[in-house]
């Protein structure tokens, strides 16, 4: 049986009375890559936020590795730390590459802290570059130091706003190759939102359609891209949505 890491049921989040997420029920798997697509403004950003515990619902409940929490019961320092998010736009600290790894490793103590930034700058082709200026990155290079700084952490969860985000196809690719080897080899469970419904298509398992806070639909891949069920999915699918 496919383990549940996360199930959302009867979900919203509201900002100044203005209800932004609205999901029924979803769940993510264990070890998967859901990929969240949907225009501008649907509220992707959102759902990560309440995945990771940093914005609390105003009504609903996310069931997490099995314990429930809402808005009165939120989850502990411990709980939260096994998610882990590349936000939107990531700010690097103005020090070197390898402080910026080894910063979050420091601030939670963990064990084997050079081995792991180490390990994290490899994996995502940084090592080189450690003792550059994080400042001076180009924006591709940024991007994959913050996706390093992620993975030292060894999260469960992983959750990525739109990872290559004006990006040029050669970090592109990099960055997809990163999530593909993380997901295969660690079992790392991923959430990923993009624009790119191509990304979506080379990079998840699952996708899931977000419009104006509700999910429209949720398949596995290629179902999703192929045979949509709803016609807003399928116009989104075919680029005729204009967002
Ligand atoms: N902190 C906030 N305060 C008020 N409104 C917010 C806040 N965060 C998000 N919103 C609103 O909620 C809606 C959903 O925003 P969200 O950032 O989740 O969209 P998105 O799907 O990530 O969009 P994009 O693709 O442009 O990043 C938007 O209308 C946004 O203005
Ligand atoms: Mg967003």
């Amino acid at each position: 049986m496919t383990e549940i890491v996360y199930q959302l049921r009867n979900l919203a989040k509201e900002y100044a009375g203005r209800r932004v997420l609205d999901i029924d029920f979803l769940d993510i798997y264990r070890g998967e890559v859901l990929a969240i697509v949907g225009p501008s403004g649907s509220g992707k950003s959102t759902l990560l936020q309440l995945l990771n515990f940093l914005e609390s619902p105003c009504q609903g409940t996310i069931t997490f590795n099995g314990e429930v929490y809402h808005s009165a019961r939120l989850p502990s320092l411990e709980v939260r730390r096994r998610v882990t998010t590349v936000f939107q736009r990531p700010l690097l600290l103005n020090r070197t590459v390898w402080q910026n790894v080894f910063y979050g490793l420091a601030l939670r103590n963990s064990p084997e802290r050079e081995q792991r930034a180490r390990q994290a700058l490899n994996q995502v082709g940084m090592l080189d570059a450690a003792h550059q200026g994080a400042l001076s990155l180009s924006g591709g290079e940024g991007q994959r130091v913050s996706l390093a700084r992620a993975i030292a952490l060894q999260p469960q969860v992983l959750l990525l706003d739109e990872p290559t985000a004006n990006l040029d196809p050669y970090n592109i690719r990099k960055i997809e190759d990163i999530i593909k080897d993380l997901n295969r080899d660690q079992q790392v469970t991923m959430v990923v939102v993009t624009h790119n419904i191509f990304q979506a298509r080379r990079l998840a398992q699952r996708v899931a359609f977000l419009m104006e806070g509700k999910l429209i639909e949720v398949a596995s891949n290629p179902a999703f891209f192929e045979s949509p069920q709803d016609a807003r999915t399928a116009a989104f699918v075919a680029g005729d949505m204009v967002y």
